[in-house]
């Protein structure tokens, strides 16, 4: 959503962005506060897919690798698959890396290797929602677009005391953000927003004595801060089962690859049957709790003669598992496995 902005008077956007111009998080994919610069879109792109549900701390070391091996946005839709998939093993919500994939091959297919450059063109996009395609138009290309993500929830939430609980607070919040978008470096605003949100007006504990936007905060001293903004009712998670194989031969394991679609699709795993609501049966050799955004699962490991006939899979050689690029759920369990 773009909006009807305004350029920067002294208020909110100023002050913010004064802070931001001092205290700025050096990240390789922005481009120094207020720089004429122009970030890579490529490299936004990439930081913004793989931020979703996650910190920078848990997503930078990934960042240089996939830039590293493909530096632009041809190189990955050249990639193979597999390569893709293990690469961002660990990272989780595996769709993201089919998304990835499919969106850089749609840049280059039909943008001609260029990322379209405001919100709807990039909102068209496999993968980009409306969260990516606002970050990407504001970083990436300047546009005065409405980004509002878990950081930028909190900072507004509590700087308009909104006590509507999430996910309906979403609307206000989003309209109180709207008219403070200026029209001036709307992506230094949006990055500043973070930052904030990250360093200071923090979940627990926030730092308010040295918040650039306390004197016109509407929670500033409240004891009830951390609950802000409201968390809905947490709904208990259903608890599922599941059994993997560990099938090894002559210092190796089998290994399948998931089905395309679904729960880790396309990833490298063990090879095990339908994930269910009931125990199974049999007692594993070693076994792993996991929480999924919907569900627990508790995956049991058995041994297993051979494979089954018809599967696809490859002999790993288990001295070589951490090359596998398989998903954190069977990382937990072979090495729990291995260490019995
Ligand atoms: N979280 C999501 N996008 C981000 C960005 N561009 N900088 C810092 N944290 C972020």
């Amino acid at each position: 959503m773009s909006v009807q902005t305004s350029p920067i008077v002294e208020g909110f956007a100023s002050r913010l962005l004064g802070w931001y111009d001092r205290s700025a998080r050096v990240l390789p994919w922005r481009a120094p506060p207020g720089s004429d610069a122009a970030p890579d879109p490529y490299l936004v792109w990439m930081a913004e897919i793989m931020l979703q549900q996650t910190t920078v701390a848990a997503v930078i070391g990934y960042f240089g690798k996939f830039i590293a091996r493909w530096p632009t946005v041809g190189d990955l839709a050249a990639a193979d698959d597999a390569d893709v998939m293990a690469a961002w093993a660990g990272l989780g919500y595996y769709a993201r890396a089919r998304n990835l994939l499919a969106c850089a091959r749609a840049v280059m297919t039909d943008h001609g290797g260029r990322f379209p450059d405001h919100e709807a063109g990039l909102r068209a996009l496999p993968g980009i929602g409306d969260y990516t395609a606002a970050s990407v138009a504001a970083i990436a290309f300047g546009r005065a677009a409405v980004v509002v993500d878990a950081n930028i929830e909190r900072v507004i939430a509590r700087h308009r005391l909104i006590l509507t609980p999430l996910p309906a607070a979403k609307r206000a919040i989003k309209a109180e953000l709207a008219p403070l978008v200026p029209s001036e470096r709307p992506g230094d605003f949006a990055q500043a927003m973070m930052d904030l949100g990250a360093t200071i007006c923090t979940p627990r504990g926030p730092a308010c004595g040295i918040c650039p936007l306390i004197a016109d905060c509407r929670a500033r001293g409240r004891a009830d801060l951390d609950r802000i903004p409201v968390k809905p009712a947490k709904k208990a998670k259903p608890q599922r089962f599941g059994v993997a194989y560990w099938i090894e031969r002559a210092g190796r394991v089998w290994l399948v690859q998931r089905p395309g679609k679904g729960m880790l699709g396309g990833m490298r795993a063990l090879p095990g049957g339908e994930w269910s609501d009931a125990a199974p049966a049999e007692s594993g050799i070693v076994a792993v709790d996991h929480s999924f955004t919907h569900f627990d699962l508790r995956l049991m490991l058995v041994r297993g003669e051979t494979p089954d006939d018809a599967a696809e899979g490859t002999w790993w050689p288990i001295a070589e598992l951490d090359a596998a690029g398989l998903p954190t759920l069977y990382r937990k369990l072979t090495d729990k496995m291995l260490e019995s």
